[in-house]
């Protein structure tokens, strides 16, 4: 295999070693795939301003993210069946976030369970959660996620329907997938991952199977969100979550200037703009292209994170220079893992902080505090000052 040298690199492999239904399932976006594929092309109309002759010697890309000091200001997303693109794909992609010094955030569609991930690391963990119709099995999910120690309860907004992934329907999508011709075929084309599947007992959804009431068995997504996913969710929810929490909440799924300003109004302590990766409402903008106006609306009120698209430490870059305060990543992460379990995840972060430092040493910066609108060209990012 030749030299990693990018994300991409980590996607082309992956697409090699993981089934095709789950790479399928990390890699598409709804409908057409418009918002899916804007996310990362608005990146690229984003000009940076070189400077030179400015010392940059000393320079450091490390931050703060809610407080909780961080390698870089990337933190893993909440990617649901992260442990079905590669055997105990959650533990892997927690230690290697512990070791190399971000935050990891647990999907509650996970494969993997919190007391797995609690169990495997020593740093607290970020737990991702939905608001489902049994509030019983949400306070349940929540004593459990304090018990594990985590220190940051991230609400998903955006997913109280689950967008079309014409996909994952054609591919019959299901964890572990069905014995079918047709997977039995591909399967036999992933020795490494089928035998990495072999050797764990963790193939189906951990946090839920045996923890829900009557759930023994689940293995699709698409019919668990229709039913138990509670479409009536409302402001008043998310504030009776973070009592219910009592610390601290991130909301997720925001791409409205007015729904910034609720989310603040909320409770929240941060907020990630994002449009679910182009997963659910195709025709959305891109998340880049939503950022500069939730900034302006709610930017010191509390801390505004932005996810979808980043594949580098350029894009990273972009999204501070725009205001976000920090980043997540969810594909960019399951390429690695799926190329190469923990060590893939490792080499991701190594190259998104590598072109981080770089392209702030370029801009003649040397911290990202310093990151701001001034290290753009043009519009969206103003005339420089
Ligand atoms: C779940 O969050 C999904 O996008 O499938």
């Amino acid at each position: 295999m030749s030299v990693i040298t990018c994300v991409e690199d980590l996607r082309l492999l992956a697409r090699k070693r993981v089934p095709r239904m789950f790479y399928d399932y990390a890699d598409s976006g709804s409908w057409t795939e418009s918002t899916y594929r804007a996310n990362e092309q608005d990146f690229q109309r984003i000009l940076l301003r070189q400077r030179v002759a400015v010392d940059i010697e000393r320079r450091s890309v490390r931050s703060r993210m809610l407080g909780e000091e961080v390698a870089m200001p990337v933190a893993l997303a909440p990617t649901g069946l992260t442990g079905m693109q590669h055997a105990d794909g959650e533990i892997l992609a927690a230690r290697a976030a512990e070791a190399f010094g971000v935050p990891f955030t647990l999907s509650t569609m996970s494969i993997c369970s919190i007391e797995d991930i609690a169990a495997h690391t020593r740093a607290p963990f970020w737990f991702q959660l939905y608001v489902m119709r049994d509030r019983g099995f949400i306070e349940r999910l929540i004593e459990r996620a304090k018990a594990a120690r985590c220190s940051a309860l991230m609400l998903t907004l955006d997913l109280q329907i689950l967008g079309q992934r014409h996909k994952d329907l054609k591919n019959g999508l299901s964890a572990p997938p069905k014995p079918t011709v047709r997977n039995l075929l591909n399967l036999a084309t992933k020795p490494r991952w089928v035998l990495g599947m072999a050797r764990t007992p963790r193939r189906s959804f951990g946090n839920i199977v045996g923890h829900a009431t009557g759930v023994t068995d689940l293995s699709s997504l698409s019919s668990w969100t229709s039913q138990q996913f509670d479409p009536s969710l409302s402001w008043k929810d998310v504030e009776w979550i973070k009592r219910q929490w009592g610390g601290k909440l991130i909301v997720k799924g925001v791409l409205d200037a007015e729904d910034a300003r609720l989310a603040a109004d909320s409770g929240a302590d941060a907020l990630i703009v994002s449009n679910h990766g182009g997963r659910q409402l195709d025709g959305a903008p891109s998340s880049i292209a939503a950022l500069p106006a939730i900034v302006d609306a709610v930017g010191p009120r509390l801390e505004v994170w932005l996810d979808g698209g980043i594949r580098s430490g350029q894009d990273v870059f972009k999204a501070l220079a725009l205001g976000a305060r920090g980043t997540l990543i969810g594909r960019a992460f399951l390429y690695g893992l799926g190329a190469m379990g923990e060590a893939g995840v490792t080499r991701c972060l190594e190259l998104i902080r590598n072109e981080l430092d770089l392209t702030m040493a370029f801009c003649g910066l040397d911290g990202v505090s310093r990151i701001d609108r001034r290290a753009l060209v043009g519009e969206p990012g103003r005339a420089p000052a």
